[in-house]
């Protein structure tokens, strides 16, 4: 065919169209990536496109002055009613003339890429699930009586190929209104995702641009964070974070359940304080975004299994005994209204990740999500550390799961002198091995506790206590200074060469900082904490080890530490640890809270929502409970770093 040949970039699409064709059309034809919202009326400008002139030996074209079209008057009223950059076109207003190549600039592209920092981590391809559609209705008539939602059913399918979409009640209520307000032309808020039918969220008389926003909310025991994303640019615009309200009935999950059990209505009264912890959440991030919470349309939620269930107003009664069995463990479409979220837009949607067992949540399936073990080439051990801890452990092949409880330790709960991760907090620790002298570091300065400074840096926050990732340092280098051995006791001043140890009722302590003189605490490390400490690590240990066994491994390729305090857990000291196994240091590394990194691309690409679903439906999940495995790894784990498992890597 002689017809012209037309070139898109960066997806390389090409194809031959007649003279007169619009490029937006020629785009659609072949699949290229171009947006619309107007569906080519030359109003929302979201078509824009760069066509390039001049030789191309690479596509084998020359791309002559007049390949595109004259402005006609549409693109030149845009123009100079609301301006176009240099160089561009509207993509549904320039026809084809001659052979030419078209760019696609980013923001023109409806699946853009959003951009993560993390080499290893997957992209997010944009693909939400609320979409703008402009349309125009046909006015009644008298001779052809139908009504005004008929109507606009036949313009979404015939201008978007839309076929049916169920509306509210509310929604309906709005539609005469705003149809004639907008002198029969309106804006669509549609919301479109695999496993929902297609629902009409809202009209906007007239052409409506939004923005439109979603929630990425992820639901801890302790905190609820959220990141605010715009859901055209996948852009996070703000992110916050508050308490869980429901640290009044309990600090840990267990505890919450037992609150459950103990008094009646009392998930009720847990579910109305989480639901409210929420709505005030949302009040705050729209607020620090400068928006209105009815702009946002869309919600995805993940949570360990009591948060889902409490959450969603089912008494989590028998996830607190075995076989810990769930209400469901799928994903949940729901309206975010019937969650209680009552400030968000009336129409917006939630999404609940679905869970993996009764003791692994939809936290791990966004982990899943966020990590791909599955699609991994190498041989992957994810661990979220928290409360509880989760793990996976797999690749292309086959993906296994297991929930550990290594309590709160970690957090810096149950240890003399632990607290959580604030300013004042010793994060990160060294231990002369000859002198057996500490040197540490506090959240909120950036000088060593032995540096010039130290002290003035340290005015305002003092030296408050030893946060999670501040006691596995401390832990691992008391053993390697000699100061603690394997089974885990603190050596006398006699067996360690320094008064810092020393006799505390039976057994000893470590003295870390004095701070009595101005006031300060005491900060010490006791052996009991030392237990605490065992305790945790040995369970995560195990639960990986016996993945491992499971798995038919005796080591992994790599090791990801996800969840927000595997974020500042040092490898080395980890392994020094025996808190994971043996591994290349070079081959461990820290996703940062994964989970919540999860939830947001699942609110971004609603494809990855039926993606992790399928993931998570051939994940296998392995009950640590009832395996007599763990409890013999258990007791091996609880020695430091190990009583039987060796660690090659450290004994480089
Ligand atoms: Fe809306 Fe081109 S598609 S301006």
């Amino acid at each position: 065919s002689t017809d012209p040949l037309v070139i898109f970039t960066p997806s390389g699409k090409r194809g031959r169209f007649p003279v007169g064709t619009p490029i937006l059309t020629a785009a659609r034809q072949l699949g290229v990536d171009l947006d619309s919202v107007c569906g080519g009326r030359g109003i929302c400008s979201k078509c824009q496109i760069t066509p390039s002139y001049g030789e191309f030996p690479k596509h084998g074209v020359t791309v002559q002055a007049d390949a595109l079209s004259e402005w006609n008057a549409v693109e030149e009223r845009y123009k100079s009613k609301r301006g176009l950059i240099d160089g561009r076109r509207l993509g549904c207003q320039a026809q084809v003339q001659g052979d030419v190549v078209i760019d696609v600039p980013p923001e023109s592209q409806v699946h853009k890429q959003v951009v993560r920092k993390r080499a290893e981590a997957r992209d997010i391809t944009l693909n939400p699930s609320v979409h703008l559609h402009y349309v125009e209705v046909a006015e009644p008539d008298m001779h052809d009586p139908s009504g005004d939602l008929e109507r606009l059913r036949e313009a979404l399918k015939a201008q978007w190929g839309l076929e049916g979409f169920e509306v509210s009640l509310p929604v309906l209520s709005r539609l005469q209104k705003a149809l004639r307000k907008g002198e029969w032309k309106a804006t669509c808020v549609i919301h479109k995702a695999p496993g929902s039918p297609v629902r009409l969220l809202d009209v906007h008389p007239g052409l409506y641009e939004g923005p439109l926003y979603g929630l990425a909310v992820d639901l801890g025991s302790t905190t609820i964070a959220a990141h605010l994303c715009d859901l055209a640019t996948g852009e996070v615009v703000a992110s916050s974070g508050v308490m869980n309200p429901q640290i009044r009935f309990g600090e840990d999950l267990m505890s919450r359940v037992s609150y459950s059990m103990m008094n009646a209505g009392g998930d009720a009264e847990m579910t109305a304080a989480v639901r409210e912890g929420m709505n005030q959440l949302f009040a705050d991030i729209a607020a620090e975004a400068g928006i209105t919470e009815a702009q946002i349309v869309d919600a995805v939620f993940v949570c360990n299994p009591v948060m889902h269930h409490l959450f969603l107003g089912i008494d989590p009664y028998e996830l607190g005994q075995a076989p810990f069995a769930l209400a469901t463990s799928e994903a949940l479409r729901l309206s975010a209204r019937d969650l209680g979220l009552t400030r968000l837009h009336p129409e917006a949607r939630a999404y609940l990740l679905p869970c993996i067992a009764g003791h692994v949540g939809a936290d791990a399936a966004a982990v899943a999500l966020s990590e791909a073990p599955d699609k991994s080439e190498d041989l992957v051990l994810v661990v979220d550390v928290g409360t509880n801890a989760e793990i996976l452990l797999g690749n292309r092949e086959k993906v296994l799961a297991c929930s550990s409880p290594t309590g709160p330790a970690f957090e810096g709960a149950q240890i003399s002198s632990g607290q959580r991760a604030a300013p004042g907090a010793i994060e990160r620790v060294q231990i002369d091995p000859v002198t057996k002298e500490p040197r540490f570091r506090v959240i909120g300065s950036d000088l060593w506790s032995d540096e010039e400074g130290f002290a003035a840096s340290i005015a305002t926050t003092g030296i408050t206590g030893i946060c999670g990732s501040g006691i596995i340092e401390m832990v691992a280098e008391m053993r390697m200074a000699g100061i603690v051995d394997a089974p885990g006791l603190i050596g006398s001043p006699e067996q360690t060469g320094t008064d810092r140890c020393f006799l505390d009722g039976r057994t000893y302590s470590y003295l870390v900082w004095d701070g009595s003189a101005e006031g300060g605490p005491v900060i010490t490390v006791t052996n009991r904490d030392i237990r605490e400490i065992q305790m945790a690590k040995a369970a995560l240990y195990s639960g990986a080890r016996l993945l491992m066994d499971k798995f038919g491994v005796d080591s992994v390729d790599r090791i990801v530490l996800a969840g927000a305090f595997g974020a500042h857990i040092s490898p080395k000291h980890a392994m020094v640890l025996g808190m994971i196994p043996d591994c290349e240091l070079a081959k461990v590394t820290s996703a940062g809270n994964a989970a919540g990194t999860g939830a947001r691309i699942a609110l971004l690409n609603t494809e990855a929502r039926s993606e992790i679903e399928e993931t998570v439906r051939r994940i296998h999940k392995i009950e640590t409970a009832i395996e007599p495995r763990f409890q013999e790894h258990f007791v091996n784990a609880s020695a430091i770093p190990n009583a039987v498992e060796p660690f090659p890597v450290l004994a480089r």
